[in-house]
């Protein structure tokens, strides 16, 4: 069997509060194989962007991380920032939700698309500046009204955005990270960024973790899906199977209170237009997790046996090779009749 690009095996990100540590991420188990698409979706607060930090090595300083996090073979959880430097950009690039965050305001586009290719494949200034002009073009930001020595600010947020995938892709890394690519923009350049980025994908065949709130995003555009509650994946699977059975409760309140997700779950014969339901209470803070299933306070099935341990991450089945897995003790049936 290939090895998968990324490997999460038991991934845990502590912080240290005074005297004692807390477990942001807890023990995550996650696999992505090369030219996969991973969708990441939770609700606010569930850890979707610091498991995406913890693959870039960009967590915030206090942050640890336990466990494995293999990528091509590589431990990234034992490697010195020295040798993360030359994957970070040139082997995995991530998109921001803010493209003004990370840009660089005083440095003009094109020396900032140029610059991974110089750092990182040793390219003459000249060369890597040729190539950030085919890379502006092919985002859609042609010359020569978009020329290199234009700054940030003098561009639109999505042609903002934009000049982050050209800077992201310019070194065709394995793996790119989108955490929430289109939020800040409006809906009609949204889907301009969605359709460039599947072209991109497409065209390069590059992997791909895209964290984001829209399921009928994830629908479109991953073939797997991890679904976070409270630093955890609650289910995990092929995107198809996710979706037609949601069997952790988690996932089945997050599809039920999303446009997309409402409109698959089951009603009767006539009944109009699918009603959102949103799941009560809220995520709890990592510090008031309780030690039993992290749901179980706002969960519709929950038993008793619910609040005596932390249900693991259950195979459920397997279909293509990717395993569909959920950790609840009382899984729901499939939505969809075989
Ligand atoms: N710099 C930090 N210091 C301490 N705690 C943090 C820090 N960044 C995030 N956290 C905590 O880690 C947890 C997970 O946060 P994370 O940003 O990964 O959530 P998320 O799923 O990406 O949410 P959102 O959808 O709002 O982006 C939250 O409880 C958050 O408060
Ligand atoms: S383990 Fe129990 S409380 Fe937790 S999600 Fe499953 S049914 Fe609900
Ligand atoms: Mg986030």
């Amino acid at each position: 069997m290939t090895q998968p690009l990324l490997r999460m095996a038991d991934l845990s990100v502590e912080l240290p509060i005074g005297d004692t540590k807390i477990d942001i991420i807890a023990n995550t188990n996650l696999e992505l194989g090369r030219g996969e698409r991973l969708g990441i979706v939770g609700e606010s607060g569930s850890g979707k962007s610091i498991t995406a930090l913890a693959v870039m090595g960009l967590l915030p300083q206090k942050m640890r991380v336990r466990g494995e996090l293999i990528f091509d073979g590589h431990d990234l959880a034992k490697m010195s920032e020295e040798t993360f430097c030359k994957f970070r950009g040139r082997r995995m690039a991530m998109i921001f939700q803010e493209p003004m965050t990370a840009l660089n305001p005083v440095k003009p586009i094109g020396a900032q698309i140029a610059e991974g290719r110089i750092l990182h494949l040793g390219e003459t200034r000249a060369d890597a500046e040729k190539r950030a002009r085919l890379l502006l073009d092919k985002v859609g930001l042609p010359a020569p009204r978009f020329n290199l020595d234009l700054y940030p600010h003098q561009l639109s947020g999505g042609q903002r955005q934009r000049v982050m995938i050209a800077t992201a892709i310019a070194c065709e890394p394995d793996l790119l990270i989108a955490d929430e690519p289109t939020t800040a923009l409006d809906v009609t350049v949204q889907a301009q960024i969605l359709d460039l980025l599947n072209d991109l994908i497409d065209d390069t065949g590059m992997t791909l973790m895209l964290i984001t709130h829209d399921l009928g995003v994830v629908s479109e555009m991953t073939n797997r899906i991890a679904v976070m509650y409270a630093g955890r994946v609650v289910e995990t699977g092929r995107t198809d199977d996710v979706f037609a059975r949601m069997a952790h409760p988690y996932a089945r309140g997050l599809f039920a209170a999303s446009p997309h997700g409402a409109g698959l779950m089951p009603r009767p014969a006539g009944a109009g237009r699918p009603r959102l339901t949103a799941i009560p209470g809220v995520v709890p803070d990592p510090f008031e997790r309780p030690p039993y299933c992290t749901f179980a306070d706002r969960c519709g099935f929950v038993r008793d046996d619910c609040r005596q341990s932390m249900p693991a991450l259950d195979l459920l089945s397997t279909n293509e090779g990717i395993e569909h897995r959920a950790a609840c003790l009382h899984p729901c049936e499939s939505l969809v009749r075989p």
